[in-house]
């Protein structure tokens, strides 16, 4: 019994001593909060926490139905982003990712499934974010309105050139503009599907405020808009005097006018009068003794 217990009990610390050494290579903590961050294509990986100097992270991303690759970008860093634009390149697919709690780079492991966490899904086309669009605002000669707005350019490639959220939507990509009056908040709004906008029924020499966003109507309704415009209001300035004023307040002007034109000359007839009764009286008194001298 004895001979046999020895080595049974030296195999089972054995086992257990395999099983520790193996365990701490694997017990790095699991990321968190794995997390998507993207608008105009350009996408990012985010989680934590901060590793320490004792493990690294790297990234394997699949679209959905195909194998896992390797991130080439982040593998075995102890950073806590990936920017995976460049590897998602079918814009219309949808991607998960893994991030992998691994040793440092340099150092073996004989670990053959890290601990990982994977990311929820991510359809760039149906998720990514639309940033603020650009535009230009134009007042012709004939008081029409007309906004010419910029399409973003993406993080998407495409036979070495750069493509714009146009070149990525087509038709599924419209413009909504939200104006309304400079002096009032009652708000209009067009939809329009190409990016020079004539805006219609708007009030000669008023003067409007407008933003634009985009508005990918084959997406879900949270998803739709995208990032508001900064604001840009058109001028008022070559409005004659008679649309700016009402003729209440004009006819109201031309009275002060008339009423302080009618002092002035009150004043100055009553001025000279009294001056001329005076003198009069001075050189009356002044010339009888004369007179009589
Ligand atoms: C994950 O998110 C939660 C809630 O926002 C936060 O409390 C926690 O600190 C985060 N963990 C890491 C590792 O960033
Ligand atoms: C009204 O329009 C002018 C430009 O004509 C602009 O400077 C001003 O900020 C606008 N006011 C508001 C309330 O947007």
């Amino acid at each position: 019994m004895e001979t046999i217990r020895l080595p049974a009990a030296s195999l089972a610390l054995f086992i257990l001593f395999f099983l520790f050494t193996n365990s701490a290579s694997g017990s790095y903590p699991r990321a968190q909060n794995v997390t998507w961050k993207s608008t105009n294509f350009k996408t990012i990986l985010t989680w934590g926490p901060e590793p320490s100097v004792d493990y690294s992270y790297s990234v394997q991303f699949s679209a959905v139905g195909q194998d896992k690759k390797n991130d080439p970008n982040c593998f075995r860093r102890s950073a806590t982003v990936c920017d995976l634009s460049s590897s998602l390149k079918d814009p219309k697919a949808c991607y998960t990712a893994d991030v992998q709690s691994e040793p440092p780079r340099g150092e073996t492991s004989d670990v053959i499934e890290p601990p990982y966490t994977s990311s929820p899904r991510f359809c760039p086309y149906k998720d990514t974010d639309i940033g603020r669009l650009d535009f230009k605002l134009e007042v012709s000669a004939n008081k029409k309105t007309t906004l010419y707005v910029t399409d973003p350019l993406t993080a998407v490639f495409k036979d070495g050139r750069q493509l714009n959220i146009r070149d990525i939507f087509a038709d599924d990509l419209a413009y909504k503009v939200t104006y309304r009056r400079n002096k009032s908040t009652g708000k209009k709004v067009h939809v329009s599907k190409t990016n020079v906008i004539e805006l219609p029924d708007l009030d000669r020499g008023e003067s409007y405020c407008f933003n634009v966003q985009a508005y990918i109507s084959s997406r879900s309704p949270d998803k739709k808009l995208g990032e508001l415009s900064q604001t840009k209001c058109s001028e008022d300035k070559d409005l004659s005097i008679f649309e700016e004023y009402s003729v209440g307040v004009i006819a109201g002007a031309i009275l002060v006018i008339l009423l302080l034109i009618a002092i002035i000359i009150a004043v100055t007839v009553i001025c000279c009068n009294r001056r001329k009764n005076a003198e009069g009286r001075r050189s009356g008194k002044e010339g009888v003794p004369l007179q009589n001298v």
